[in-house]
């Protein structure tokens, strides 16, 4: 920051800065312009395309939609969300695995304010947020917005497994100094590597977190899952809800349920934040907490983006065809991301433990370097703190087959 004149307070910001993906992936339009989409290898967009770089939409979804009278768009829904719609959320989060515990829902405008509801209603000013040290980047920044601070910890051991000793050395730490320790897990189909857990790492994950909850009564954990790809993990993307055991009263799960991915509605800004407790008083006041702190921040969500998704889920129908259709998506990412691990392997090219989901990343030092090296070839990436972030997602198939020799230059 300079020492311009400000209106502002000090902890605001108020920088128009662009995102450094969006720069990226300005550079990369301007490249497509100059040289022809085939020449280029836009890896930066997090967002689901067909090959020509149009986004994929689920139309069962935009139908059903459509259909609604104009009523369901213009009234307020309840500032809890609709009924059915939360009882949908938690039928399509859930499926078919049974959890031991209290379940309850609110609608958020997406997964986030899913995430800024439970950094604000759970934590204390100044206090430090775990999160796996590969993660979404924003995570910081809506932390920053709550006067919160993320601290990370180490996510794979070497022979890529999920690092429970980390996790739970880094909750126990916080916990001498904090009341209470919100950790965020985005997983399945992890944002930026693709990791999936199996049951058993889930499990020696709840397993150290109830012990943890045992050993300090006066402490308060939160485990806020951030699924917001978890349609795009297959059957086993569920398999770490299958290891949940009901847990002690001080530790609360949250998920974290967004349509933005689920029902391709980034723009509708429709989650359901699902709370699942041990208590059913404390699975209620996560409800209560947060209906409040959509009062005081935006009043209600999109009542037609809930209602639609209602039906889709109650209708048998609706329901196969919207699966059909997403299932489509999902068959064309695991195309791409298998033609691109097949030649990563070939080429000798490390990547993350990469199962599912939009992205695979590449852990390297010097990510910035390596980024703006990459744009002589056309390529452009991601830069993240632990190496490059390869959003799969949105490019074609030969291309994802030919990425990896172009990286394996570059990355050492
Ligand atoms: C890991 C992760 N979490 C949360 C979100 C938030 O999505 P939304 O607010 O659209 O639900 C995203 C969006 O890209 C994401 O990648």
């Amino acid at each position: 920051m300079d020492n311009t004149f400000r209106m502002i307070n000090d902890h605001a910001v108020g920088e128009l800065s662009a995102d450094i993906i969006f720069k990226i992936a300005a550079l990369a339009r301007k490249a497509n312009e100059e040289y022809g989409s085939d020449q280029v290898y836009n890896a930066s967009i997090g967002a689901l395309t067909d090959d020509d770089g149009k986004l994929l939409i689920n139309n069962t979804y935009y139908e059903v939609l459509k259909s609604l009278p104009n009523v369901y768009f213009a009234d307020y829904a309840p500032m809890t969300g609709e009924p059915e719609f939360l009882d949908a959320s938690i039928k399509a989060c859930f499926r078919d695995v049974e959890v031991e515990g209290y379940k309850e829902a609110v609608a958020v405008m997406g997964g986030t304010a899913a995430i800024k509801h439970v950094f604000w209603n759970y934590g204390d000013d100044g206090d430090e947020i775990l999160v796996t040290d590969w993660n979404w980047t924003p995570y910081n920044q809506i932390a920053y917005e709550n006067k919160r601070v993320m601290r990370s910890f180490n996510m794979f051991t070497p022979d890529n497994k999920f690092d429970v000793a980390a996790m739970e050395e880094s909750i126990e730490t916080l916990m001498k100094k904090q009341k209470s320790v919100i950790v965020v897990l985005n997983f399945p189909a992890h944002n930026p590597t693709g990791y999936t857990p199996t049951k058993e790492e889930a499990q020696d994950m709840f397993d150290a977190v109830a012990k943890l909850g045992e050993k300090h009564k006066d402490k308060k954990i939160i485990l806020l899952f951030d699924v917001a790809y978890m349609d795009f993990a297959g059957e086993r993307g569920r398999d770490f809800i299958r290891a949940y055991k009901p847990m002690p009263n001080n530790v609360l799960s949250l998920f974290s349920y967004s349509l933005s991915k689920t029902a391709t509605a980034y723009g509708l800004r429709t989650a359901s934040l699902i709370s699942l407790s041990s208590s059913a008083d404390l699975a209620m006041e996560a409800k209560a907490a947060v209906t409040f702190s959509t009062r005081g921040t935006y009043t209600g969500c999109v009542r037609s983006a809930q209602l639609a998704f209602a039906k889709v889920v109650n209708d048998p129908a609706l329901r196969e065809q919207f699966e059909k259709e997403r299932e489509g998506h999902v068959a064309l990412v695991a195309k791409r991301a298998a033609a691109f691990l097949q030649e990563a392997d070939k080429v000798g090219l490390k990547h993350s433990p990469y199962q599912s989901g939009f992205f695979i990343s590449i852990p390297c030092e010097e990510s910035n370097k390596i980024t703006e090296e990459l744009f002589e070839k056309k390529t452009f990436v991601a830069p993240m703190p632990k190496g490059l972030r390869l959003a799969i997602c949105s490019m074609a198939e030969w291309k994802c087959a030919k990425l990896p020799a172009i990286l394996a230059d570059y990355v050492k």
